[in-house]
């Protein structure tokens, strides 16, 4: 594929190839990542942990998630660029999160919006859709919502939310959506939503029987090292590894062995 659309992706379902989705929040990170070959890059509003440090993905911004976004679409020349709606940019109206859609769109030259939630969100998410702005579901753990939670803990182990949950996945195909992300849920679950829905299913600590697999970059690459959840994989050990060598640069600084004769003008 030349450059990936939603389209590809709903064809790459259809014929049983499997998606990968990484995040990334950054130029050059995103640079590195479309470099490689991911098919889509999501532009999280785990931006606000990972980037930002915060402790939830509440507190970031729509001006914030722009920035990232406009980062990320600059660097990228394959890959679909997924951006997510904040916290509190898209909940209170669907007027509201229309205007915050097109924002995003308009600002960063993102590819699509994603947003957390199922029926509560349905009229906001057609409205979007509507304009033409296509965009990707969150359902079983959304992050946006973990006041209410309690607990970053696996959902939908009860059979009210795992009906509910299904409910919402077909609910987000039949309007119109391209995807949905399912998060931290039983795999024989995530394996049913797959199998009932035609539009890819991407899933993180959902199992192996699903469309696509997506994490967050900066886990994936262990420059993060204290989030060990069972469903990640670490690919490097980058928090060790640039350790190291930070370490060893302040010391050859101390000891100057670093600017040596070759590195001087
Ligand atoms: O913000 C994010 O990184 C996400 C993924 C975990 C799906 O929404
Ligand atoms: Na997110």
């Amino acid at each position: 594929y030349k450059r990936i659309t939603v389209k590809t992706l709903v064809d790459m379902k259809a014929n049983g190839e499997k998606i990968s989705m990484l995040t990334a929040y950054d130029y050059t990170m995103a640079k590195i990542v479309d470099g490689a070959g991911i098919d889509v890059i999501l532009v999280g509003d785990s931006a606000s942990n990972v980037m930002a440090g915060h402790e939830t993905t509440l507190p970031i911004t729509l001006d914030q998630m722009i920035y990232h976004a406009s980062s990320v679409v600059r660097a990228v020349s394959r890959s679909l660029v997924v951006v997510d709606l904040p916290f509190g940019s898209y909940q209170s109206d669907p007027k509201e999160a229309l205007r915050s859609a097109i924002r995003i769109m308009k600002e960063s030259g993102g590819h699509a919006v994603k947003l957390e939630g199922g029926k509560e969100i349905k009229d906001s998410i057609k409205r979007i859709l509507n304009a033409g702005i296509p965009v990707m579901g969150h359902l079983g753990l959304t992050p946006q919502s973990i006041y209410k939670f309690g607990t970053y803990t696996v959902r939908a182990k009860e059979e009210a939310e795992a009906e509910k949950l299904i409910e919402d996945a077909k609910m987000l195909e039949r309007i119109g959506c391209f995807g949905v992300v399912l998060e931290k849920i039983p795999s024989d679950l995530a394996k049913k939503v797959a199998e009932s829905i035609s539009i890819p299913v991407i899933g993180i600590g959902a199992g192996p029987d699903v469309d696509g697999q997506v994490l967050v970059l900066h886990d994936m690459i262990g420059m993060t090292h204290e989030f060990n959840p069972r469903f990640l994989r670490r690919y490097l050990n980058l928090f060790d590894d640039m350790t190291d060598a930070i370490a060893q640069y302040v010391d050859d600084v101390k000891t100057q062995d670093f600017p040596n004769d070759s590195e001087k003008y």
